[in-house]
């Protein structure tokens, strides 16, 4: 179902420059990851509940409390949420921003926002600073997961481009785990513990923002643009070549196509676009139904209903922290080799059987009061951690890449905004109601998530398309008019072609 013929591979060298634009812009990976990790700590915290949430703090002190319930409440679940409904909002002004102003004023603007929402948050003394804070945060994060995924795809060279996204990932995960250690710590500091945890996000956006004042703009936004010239001089620096003429002629004449499209929002609903956009939203949907955020988020919470103490709890999540980082290299490793589809599908079985038997030990063996016995509680662990893998060397990871690779330059930002914004949408959802899912459905939501991880293994063998290897400008060509389900789409295209060749 992939693309049969010959990978072409223009000419590149990986010089020191070029390496510095990748990680520098996967910077914007790692403030993404640090707020994914810092809220569910932050949110465990006496202080911080005591200050914001007195009656979910009380609850908690309750040791007959129901296991599953104990931190069921709206409110502190909107802490945590509410970042993802502004980054859901923004990430479709991104898109713009994207176009018009380039990616790379993209990133500045993404750390901008993102420095606001830590001195916000770190300073809050009321809860609407505090929402405030998540806010700004949130609009960052959706400027910059728009832009830093879109710049890594264009600047990679076609037959590393999975790997070099996949540094955006990476830094996610190490963002996640840089945050849970820093929760470790700052959890023993009373009274202002949380503050250090929420202000200390400045720290990666401040990175990100001077990375963004030394990568260069992407060819393709630049030619896009109109800047033929200067697309040229950015596509030789990141080539680490002077002779780029025929990658530079193929930027070119897609560029000449997208200016035709005045309207990119409307040609992503037409016949053509529908392809692209189901997979890039659907791959970003899925993602978030493999249940992942519940165990990021609300490690810490979770372990604790298992019956681990505050302390044992959190050094729990920085050992799935730390998984979540080491399993990306795989996925680094072998995207460009492999591909995308395998990894997908070997994961979705990976994770059913972990989610299955997470569900079933705790569906027989953990009552609503009390607590698993320590070698269960270890078991689970080790499942939560085989999960984890499964998840850090697929969906993590090509939920960010497939859909940045997929859609034609004229519709390459407005449909990477339909794939971020569902990415969000879902992040809230499950982030709003994961608390509350977990005190009603009990065990079995660990069988909900397996059943969707069914859904999305069947998605993947009969629709998601194999784009290894395929140069960027030539996916439509290449990939989705050749594939036995999306081609129908094409009809009208492929007509006029052998028209044309008649
Ligand atoms: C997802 C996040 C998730 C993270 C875990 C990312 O790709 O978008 O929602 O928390 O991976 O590593």
């Amino acid at each position: 179902m992939g693309s049969e013929e010959p990978i072409i591979v223009f000419k590149s060298k990986v010089t020191t420059y070029v390496m510095a634009c990748w990680i520098l812009a996967a910077f914007g990976g790692l403030m993404f990851g640090y707020d994914i990790g810092i809220s569910g700590g932050v949110s465990g915290m006496d202080d911080f509940l005591i200050k914001f949430f007195p009656r979910v703090h009380e609850r908690k002190m309750h040791a007959n409390e129901n296991n599953y319930c104990k931190y069921d409440d709206q409110l502190l679940q909107l802490f945590t949420s509410s970042l993802y409904l502004a980054a859901l909002i923004a990430s479709f002004f991104a898109s713009r921003a994207c176009t018009v102003l380039g990616r790379r004023l993209t990133i500045l603007m993404a750390s901008t926002f993102f420095i606001l929402g830590a001195c916000f948050s770190a300073a809050a003394s009321v809860l609407w600073m505090l929402i405030l804070g998540r806010i700004l945060f949130g609009i960052g994060v959706g400027f910059g997961n728009e832009a830093v995924p879109l710049f890594l795809t264009e600047v990679a060279p076609a037959q590393h481009r999975g790997a070099v996204n996949i540094l955006f990932q990476l830094f996610v995960t190490i963002g996640i785990f840089i945050a849970n250690l820093i929760n470790y710590g700052t959890s023993t500091i009373h009274p202002h513990g949380w503050r250090i945890s929420l202000g200390m996000a400045a720290v990666p956006a401040a990175l990100l923002l001077v990375g963004s004042l030394i990568i260069t703009e992407t060819p393709s936004s630049l030619v896009e643009r109109g800047h033929e010239d200067k697309g040229k001089s950015a596509l030789k620096r990141i080539r680490g070549v002077d002779d780029v003429d025929a990658e530079f002629r193929q930027i070119v004449v897609a560029c000449e196509q997208a200016r035709q499209v005045k309207k990119p929002f409307q040609k992503l609903f037409k016949r053509s676009g529908i392809p692209p956009l189901t997979v890039a939203i659907c791959i970003q949907i899925f993602q978030q139904l493999t249940g992942i955020n519940a165990i990021m988020f609300y490690a810490p919470v979770l372990f604790q209903t298992l019956g681990f103490k505050s302390d044992a709890s959190l050094l729990s999540s920085v050992i799935t922290g730390l998984v979540n980082v080491g399993s990306t290299f795989v996925s680094i490793y072998a995207v460009d080799k492999i591909g995308r589809r395998k990894l997908l599908l070997e994961a979705c079985v990976q994770m059913i059987i972990s989610q299955m038997a997470i569900g079933t030990i705790l569906l027989t063996h953990l009552k609503d009061q009390g607590s698993l016995d320590k070698v269960l509680a270890a078991v689970v662990v080790c499942l939560v951690c085989t999960y984890v893998m499964g998840f850090a060397w697929s969906w993590g990871p090509m939920g960010w890449l497939i859909p940045s690779e997929i859609f034609p330059v004229e519709t390459r930002t407005a449909g990477f905004a339909f794939a971020v914004s569902s990415n969000m949408l879902f992040t809230f959802i499950i982030a709003q109601a994961f608390l509350s899912m977990m005190c009603h459905m009990r065990a079995f939501i660990f069988y909900f998530f397996s059943a969707w991880i069914l859904v999305m293994g069947i998605f993947v063998v009969f629709l998601v398309p194999e784009t290894k290897g395929v140069p960027i400008d030539m996916v439509e060509e290449r990939v989705w008019k050749q594939h036995p389900v999306w081609k129908k789409f094409f009809d009208d295209d492929n007509k006029t072609k052998s028209h044309q060749m008649t």
